[in-house]
């Protein structure tokens, strides 16, 4: 079985022998003027470069980079969502086109990971109002064999609302046990595990389009979800890096339902990484996103046993996320920073429960109450939804786990 470790090099070694330089891998925090909060794709970093600034190491670059959605935060928990997870890339600043990287990838696929070319599907974008149809993409599939179905807005990618973007091509495989059927867009056993993005406009601020006067392709392929493919695996949850979660959480803290044991594994791994990368929990931007996992963390694992606490968390799960994601942080300052980060909830908790005890808050509150709530206690609505569920007045009109969106 190809281990994760094995996959990596194996895609770097391709793109390698191909004249592609190793780019080092950043921080979530991606650099001044990106637009986006947190990097969300392995060329965030590359911004810059993407741009038309000349990279030092040359027009063809490889690399390995962490990434965090926070949009795909309602799939967590899925087989193939993971917030923070690992991006294969390969880039082209103004060097080779669409077509040589489209070859590359399903030569990689074929010949490297061994994928049999009739699991794959290819989208290409097939136009719209500003842009024409991918025809030199079309052309490229059609001559490889692979079945193609054209789409609009899931084969645009964009760097945010303003920025680099351009049409993509995204490369999926089947998971379902039968033979392939459907396209990607109409069968979820179809997974994207490569977008190659033809990076080939500037959205400015006023919504129009400018054609770069240097086109790139930035690609992105989804380690774990490769990997869940690659080790025959039902969800990424299953792959070999995930492996001491799955046998610790459970040995910590009892048997845990799949929900949970999916929750609790991918959120404190994700709030290993952040915090490793400088980022500590605050009332907003970054810090508030970490808060909120942090937070989900805790009332998913009280919702199993209310007196589990995150200070009985192995310290091998530390040391082998910080290892995973190549972070020199120590893991005793990033434990000391989670179970600070507890105990001031356990606290808030506490207040809350208090005030919320009081006979006037019964029954359904009203928007002044849940300001003052709010303002003066510092809860949040989704929290007191929380606590309320927990002393049996809620009204129904908040839910019982906070929500992250
Ligand atoms: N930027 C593209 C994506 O995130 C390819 O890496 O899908």
């Amino acid at each position: 079985m190809i281990t994760t470790d094995q996959t990596v090099r194996t895609f770097l070694e391709f793109f390698r022998d191909r004249g592609h330089e190793l780019t080092p891998s950043s921080s979530l925090i991606p650099p001044p003027g990106d637009p986006v909060l947190f990097t969300t794709s392995g060329m965030h970093p590359l911004t810059p470069y993407l741009m038309g600034t000349p990279h030092p190491l040359g027009s063809r670059l490889t690399g390995l980079q962490r990434c965090l959605r926070t949009t795909d935060l309602d799939e967590i928990g899925d087989d193939t969502h993971l917030t923070v997870f690992e991006m294969l890339g390969s880039w082209s600043l103004g060097d080779y086109d669409g077509p040589r990287s489209l070859r590359w990838g399903y030569e990689l696929l074929r010949d490297g990971f061994s994928i049999r070319p009739d699991r794959m599907h290819v989208t290409v974008f097939g136009g719209d109002h500003e842009v024409d149809p991918d025809h030199r993409s079309w052309e490229t599939w059609s001559d490889l064999g692979v079945p193609i179905e054209p789409t609009t807005h899931d084969n645009w990618w964009s760097n945010g609302p303003i920025g680099l973007c351009g049409p993509d091509s995204e490369i999926f495989v089947w998971t379902g046990p039968e033979s392939p059927h459907g396209t990607p867009t109409t069968d979820d056993r179809w997974v994207e595990v490569w977008n190659h993005v033809m990076l080939t406009y500037l959205r400015h601020e006023d919504g129009t389009l400018q054609p770069l006067p240097r086109p790139s392709i930035d690609t992105g392929l989804g380690l774990e979800r490769l990997v869940r493919i690659l080790q025959s695996q039902p969800s990424v949850h299953n792959i070999d890096i995930l492996h001491p979660w799955r046998t610790l959480l459970p040995q910590t803290w009892g048997p845990l339902d799949e929900p949970s044991l999916r929750l609790l594994t991918d959120h404190l791994r994700s709030t290993i990484v952040i915090l490793s990368d400088g980022i500590t929990p605050s009332p907003t931007g970054r810090g508030y996103v970490l808060r909120r996992l942090i937070r989900r963390t805790l009332t998913t694992l009280w919702h199993t046993n209310p007196t589990h606490t995150l200070t009985d968390l192995p310290f091998e799960l530390f040391e082998h996320t910080l290892d995973r994601f190549r972070q020199p942080s120590d893991p005793t300052d990033i434990r000391t920073l989670l179970f600070d980060e507890e105990r001031k909830f356990t606290q808030l908790l506490d207040r809350g429960r208090k005030v919320l005890s009081q006979n006037r808050f019964n029954g359904p509150l009203t928007p002044e109450q849940y300001r003052y709530l709010h303002d003066t206690h510092g809860l949040p609505s989704d929290l007191i939804g929380y606590l309320r569920v927990e002393n049996n007045t809620d009204t129904g009109e908040s839910s019982s786990q906070p929500n992250l969106r």
